[in-house]
């Protein structure tokens, strides 16, 4: 057994410029700006616009300024994964799709679901090819064209998505005692009632009824998935600081998914963190699904200092959720 530690070395993210508004969206659906902020937090959210374009390109336009960053090359990067639950196609994964935008060709690539987990879920999985000593230079993708599968018509879900994406690069920490420490990674099942795209997989593979019913959007039973939310990422946050011997007072930073400002808040009182140590930055991009840990990442990567404990926590469909404590290296 090798005990290499993994640790971030760069991160970057990419929006698209489309910035749809809660006053655009009142257009649309029987909502105001005054119930969607009060109720999420969510002043306005970015969507990817264009013939062609896809969650592949987002993620291509982050890695591409991690690149410039960190000056990695393309062919030294030996492993992609991307979190996403809006691949490009339903085969093959948008990783492949990715690695050849890019021209890395020394890499092997796939795709991890978890939804909203899908970062999180993705980190770990690099983390282990890195810790095995197998892997040197892992890209670690969160991305997801939220927009292309929310149903506009629906007012309880399409206020909450926005498209964005962000990568960081993982590499051999070169300093002891730096890097990614431990992750706690959960499912359950039971939860897929609650929040899921019916149609468009083998349960229901795509026909004019599935259209007609508007099954390939997300559905989601609001209530339910907020209270999991809450007392999942609350439990496995106050959970791995326990077991790493930290207080919260240790904690320099918390990285929370991105779901709903009052999800946020009610984490941070659970664990007890005050809300300056929470990152949030919902109310610009609303919930970009896996892309929102890295989005927080890349906007608090200034703030940061080597040394700092840090946790990323994230809840999603399936339920899918966890936490993951490191020390930053940079
Ligand atoms: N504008 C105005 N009214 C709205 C609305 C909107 N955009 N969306 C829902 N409403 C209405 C509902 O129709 C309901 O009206 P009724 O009482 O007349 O039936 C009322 O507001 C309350 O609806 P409810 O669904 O109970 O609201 P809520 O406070 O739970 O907020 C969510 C809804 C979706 C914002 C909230 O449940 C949530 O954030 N859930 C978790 C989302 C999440 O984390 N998703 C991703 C998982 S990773």
């Amino acid at each position: 057994m090798t005990n290499i530690r993994a640790a971030i070395t760069g991160v970057h993210g990419y929006v698209p410029d489309y910035v749809l508004t809660n006053h655009e969206l009142a257009k649309y659906v029987d909502t105001n700006d005054e119930w969607i902020v009060s109720r999420t937090g969510i002043s306005e959210r970015r969507i990817l616009k264009g013939e062609g374009k896809a969650t592949s390109d987002m993620a291509v336009e982050a890695i591409k300024g991690l690149f410039e960053k960190t000056g990695t090359r393309p062919e030294e990067v030996d492993f992609v994964v991307c979190g996403t639950v809006t691949p490009d196609m339903m085969f093959p994964d948008t990783a492949n799709i990715i690695a050849d935008k890019l021209g890395i060709r020394n890499a092997f690539t796939f795709d991890v679901g978890a939804a909203c987990s899908g970062f999180l879920f993705s980190l770990a999985t690099g983390e282990k090819f890195i810790a095995s000593g197998s892997h040197k230079k892992v890209l670690v993708v969160g991305a997801d064209m939220m927009s292309a599968i929310v149903d506009y018509q629906d007012r309880s879900t399409c206020i909450i998505f926005g498209d964005g994406a962000g990568a960081v690069l993982l590499e051999p920490a070169r300093d002891e005692g730096y890097g990614i420490i431990d992750s706690i990674l959960k499912s359950d099942g039971s939860g897929v009632v609650n929040l899921h795209q019916k149609a468009g997989g083998s349960l229901r593979p795509a026909s004019h009824a599935t259209v007609d019913a508007r099954e390939h959007f997300v559905y989601q039973n609001g209530r339910p998935v907020f209270k999991a939310a809450v007392s999942g990422m609350a439990s496995v946050v106050k959970e791995i600081i326990r077991r790493n011997g930290l207080t919260a007072d240790d904690i320099a930073w918390i990285a929370p998914h991105q779901a709903n400002l009052r999800i946020i808040e009610s984490v941070a009182s659970m664990t007890d963190f005050p809300m300056e140590k929470m990152m949030v930055n919902i109310q610009k991009y609303g919930n970009t699904t896996a892309a929102t840990l890295p989005l927080c990442l890349w906007e608090w990567e200034n703030r940061l200092k080597k040394g700092d404990y840090i946790i990323l926590t994230a809840f999603g469909g399936g339920y899918t959720w966890g936490a993951t404590l490191m020390r930053w290296a940079y």
